[in-house]
């Protein structure tokens, strides 16, 4: 199998699973006060070290959670409850048009269901970088204390957002900030003046069902769970031992980035053997900075849904960009957001690059599309001599 798709998930790294062998040696709760649940304790409190290393930040402002959906999701339920107590009321989100989902859904079911608080999207440019202007004016129109979203780098494209300068914006309008770094960690240096940061441990290599909300002190914020004061009370409910441990590891393990020269490298070779085998190709975000793993492309008239069977009948994981749901093929919000036309996006094909990635991998899959363009030219236009140069 050639797995090319660690923007879904990143396969357990062997750090990780080894940590996750300790973790269901310990055998206690890390709120016991025995020996076992203080071994139990020790390990969730090194990976809360090495989780806070890689976020650059400090280890007691780091939240466990069960992903990067739940982070997300407590960072905005939580600001917003939380600074009704601090009484500097959150009265409107900003979310950025090519958010994920768990940052788009959980801000308008707060815009819907808390009185008093609105949500406006910033838009994009059509190379998916968040239009800063835009968001500078609307910060300054109207009135209210206001939480701006806007992630560290598109999970299907990989373009990275000017942070820097969306930062200062915010700091200037006296806003807050939530970053959903859940696909830049690990990836690029996640040097964010945030409030609220979200990373998520599948996404570098850990178990499935673990992630953190890193909270700047003194930026508000409500438990959405309580229970027996766990988390600092910000977020109730044992810990998830193996998850966190697994998390620990392989935040240890990509903190260096050591390994993005690689995946660029693969990436590079990917887009430009795409590009010339077939000029009429698109790669989104191609003009902006993107993280080194990614590659988001169409070839027109190939559709994306047929290109994955056949990826995947020859052993290629990837992932489209497009969403399935209730049998209707949707082009995915993020090209719609950068103005990419329906025909186009749904050829769109993210591949994504990870630890485990081999040198040959690019090439597997360019010979895999080879067969694939070669077949719909075939069809379109029977006779027609395959395009692709080999
Ligand atoms: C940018 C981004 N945010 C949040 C999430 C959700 O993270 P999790 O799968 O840990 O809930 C994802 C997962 O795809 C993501 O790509």
């Amino acid at each position: 199998m050639i797995y090319l798709d660690h923007n879904a998930t990143s396969p357990l790294r062997p750090e990780a699973a080894a940590a996750v062998t300790r973790a269901g040696e310990t055998g206690g709760n890390p709120s016991s006060v025995h020996a076992a649940g203080r071994a139990a304790r020790a390990m969730v409190e090194e990976a809360r070290e090495a989780v806070a290393k890689l976020a650059g930040s400090r280890a007691q402002d780091v939240i466990f959670t069960s992903g990067g959906t739940e982070a997300n999701a407590l960072a905005l339920y939580g600001a917003v409850y939380g600074s009704l107590e601090a009484e500097a009321r959150i009265t409107r989100i900003f979310v950025s048009a090519t958010e994920h989902p768990a940052v788009l859904a959980n801000a308008a079911a707060i815009a819907e269901r808390v009185a008093g608080v609105r949500m406006a999207e910033i838009p994009v440019t059509a190379d998916c970088i968040v239009d800063v202007e835009a968001l500078r004016v609307m910060l300054r129109e109207g009135k209210g204390r206001t939480l701006v979203c806007v992630m560290a780098a598109n999970n299907e494209t990989g373009v990275v957002q000017p942070l820097d300068q969306i930062a200062k914006h915010v700091r200037d309008a006296g806003a807050l900030l939530l970053v959903d770094a859940v696909q830049a960690a690990g990836k690029i240096p996640l040097a964010f003046d945030a409030d609220y940061l979200v990373m998520s441990g599948h996404k570098i290599g850990a178990l499935e069902g673990v992630g953190a909300l890193v909270v700047k002190e003194g930026a508000p914020l409500s438990p959405l769970i309580a229970g027996g004061g766990q988390e600092r009370g910000k977020r109730g409910g044992t810990q998830n031992l193996a998850g966190i441990a697994s998390f620990g590891a392989a935040a240890s393990a990509a903190a260096t980035l050591g390994d993005m020269p690689r995946q660029t490298a693969f990436r590079d070779h990917f887009d430009s053997e795409v590009m010339r085998r077939w000029p009429q190709t698109v790669v989104f975000g191609a003009k902006a900075p993107r993280l080194g793993n990614t590659s988001n492309f169409a070839i027109p008239g190939v559709a994306a849904e047929t290109a994955l069977m056949a990826l995947d009948l020859d052993g290629i994981c990837v992932s489209s960009g497009a969403a399935c749901s209730s049998g209707k093929v949707r082009a995915s919000h993020v090209l719609t957001a950068m103005g990419v036309p329906e025909d186009l996006a749904g050829s769109a094909l993210r591949v994504s690059f990870g630890w485990n990635s081999r040198d040959t991998d690019a090439d597997a899959m360019l010979a895999s599309l080879d067969k694939l363009v070669s077949r719909v030219h075939d069809r379109v236009q029977p006779g027609h001599p395959p395009r692709a140069a080999a």
